[in-house]
């Protein structure tokens, strides 16, 4: 037979397959830019993680429960806290309902310094 009706629902289905691969292709893709995007956003804060992460970068673990300005989630604002002393304790020994969050000093330094700019 020579023009077989079913051809056109095969290539239609072939075409079909193909844009589903594709599109997951590109899904996978984009993920990755998007994860390489945040690691930018982080390193604008200074230095990078190879040379000991400044406290700008090291706050993203903090984000999650203070907002992603620090001006308060489930956690309080932590904005015009100047006590760097009293910052780097409850980092690293936690507070009330908040866990201890980093264990290197040097860390909790820098993100204290970097918390007592914050206006
Ligand atoms: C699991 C959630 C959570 C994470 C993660 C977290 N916090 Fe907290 N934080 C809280 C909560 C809740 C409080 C309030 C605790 C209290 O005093 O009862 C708090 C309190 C604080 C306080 C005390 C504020 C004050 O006025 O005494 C500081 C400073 C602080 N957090 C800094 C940080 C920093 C810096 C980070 C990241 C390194 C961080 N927190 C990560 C939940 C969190």
């Amino acid at each position: 037979m020579k023009n077989n009706p079913i051809i056109p629902y095969i290539l239609i289905m072939a075409f079909g397959i193909g844009l589903i691969f594709f599109m997951s292709m590109e899904g996978v893709g984009n993920k990755e830019e998007i994860a390489h995007g945040g690691e930018d956003v982080a390193e604008e804060g200074g230095a990078t993680a190879e040379e000991g992460a400044g406290g700008a970068e090291l706050v993203s673990a903090c984000i999650g429960c203070h907002g992603g300005d620090l001006t308060g989630g489930m956690g309080p604002d932590l904005h015009g806290i100047t006590d760097v002393e009293h910052i780097k304790n409850v980092v690293m020994n936690g507070q009330g309902q908040m866990p201890p969050v980093v264990q290197d000093e040097a860390e909790a330094q820098a993100i204290a310094e970097y918390i007592s700019t914050l206006e």
